[in-house]
């Protein structure tokens, strides 16, 4: 049987703390990279990975998400009539089939597994993919599309991965991956945000993840881990004795933008590479970088 991936979980009901007084009204995925929000990178990241069901987990003061993935009519007739034709090509970009995308909120905010429960009943008894829109990936390949393959393959759980400096451990969901390299390694074990030193390994685990349908039943004991919260990489954790578990080490590089200098980075390494910006985003960032020196 093929193993295929039709939906996908955004989480998008975290506050942005970090990022006030900009996301004092409006959602921190909707703070742009360049020409779009984030939220954009993460779902056309998903589209290309064959994901055709959309579900946000969303918060009070989160309607912008909503409004960005529909129609705009009064935006379109405005650009039909002034035959502005590049920017509602654009437009029609951020549209999502009728039907296909699906909100359910996380009414407090009580970790990241939590709110991956919020979307059980939309889920049900199939695989599904999570997406963390603050990690940005810029890659060849997208990398849910990278881990999508591996799935094809293996099934079972595939979770993106990367090697952060030691004193970093304690950012992230840290592997386990019993001391094997290469791009694809099994997970042995999963800790969430260990200390430097007491981590098992500097193997982080990145906001990319495909799951199986049975992570619902340990999220749904609703156990508090690290900081408080109920952690997803608890759940997955205790599912690793039962299923196939697996860690990408995807190719591509990938820019924390929940952190202030992250995104900045982000919105500069993306304006680089961008068709129509580039030539001048470079030089613009040589002049600057003349000046200050
Ligand atoms: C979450 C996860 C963590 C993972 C990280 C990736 O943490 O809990 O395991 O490594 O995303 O960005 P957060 O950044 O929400 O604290």
């Amino acid at each position: 049987m093929a193993h295929r991936v039709r939906k996908a979980i955004f989480p998008v009901g975290g506050m942005g703390t970090r990022f006030l007084p900009a996301t004092k009204a409006m959602p921190k995925e909707m703070l742009p990279v360049v020409d779009r929000p984030l939220i954009q990178y993460a779902v056309d990241e998903a589209r290309a990975a064959g994901i055709e069901q959309f579900i946000f987990v969303t918060g009070r003061g989160k309607s912008a998400i909503e409004d960005h993935f529909d129609h705009s009519i009064e935006l379109e007739n405005l650009l039909e009539a002034r035959n502005k034709v590049d920017a509602l090509a654009d437009l029609r970009e951020t549209l999502l089939p009728p039907g296909n995308i699906a909100y359910v909120r996380q009414q407090e905010p009580l970790g990241l597994g939590h709110a991956v429960w919020c979307a059980r009943n939309l889920v049900g008894d199939e695989p599904f993919a999570v997406l963390l829109a603050d990690d940005l990936i810029q890659a060849d390949t997208p990398c849910l599309k990278q881990m999508a393959d591996v799935f094809a393959e293996k099934g079972g759980n595939v979770i993106a991965a990367m090697e952060v400096p030691d004193e970093h451990t304690s950012r992230y969901g840290i592997i386990d991956a019993g001391g094997a390299s290469g791009d694809v390694r099994p997970v042995k074990g999963l800790v969430e945000k260990p200390q430097a030193g007491s981590a098992p390994s500097n193997l982080a685990v990145i906001g990319r993840y495909i799951l199986m349908p049975e992570v619902f039943e340990e999220l749904g004991r609703q156990e508090k881990g690290a900081g408080g919260e109920i952690q997803l990489t608890d759940a997955m954790a205790r599912l690793i004795d039962r299923q196939p578990f697996h860690g990408v080490a995807f190719q591509g590089t990938r820019f924390d933008c929940g952190d202030k200098l992250g995104f900045l980075e982000a919105n500069i390494a993306f304006a680089m590479e961008h068709e129509d910006l580039g030539p001048g985003a470079r030089d613009m960032i040589d002049r600057l970088a003349g000046d200050a020196s």
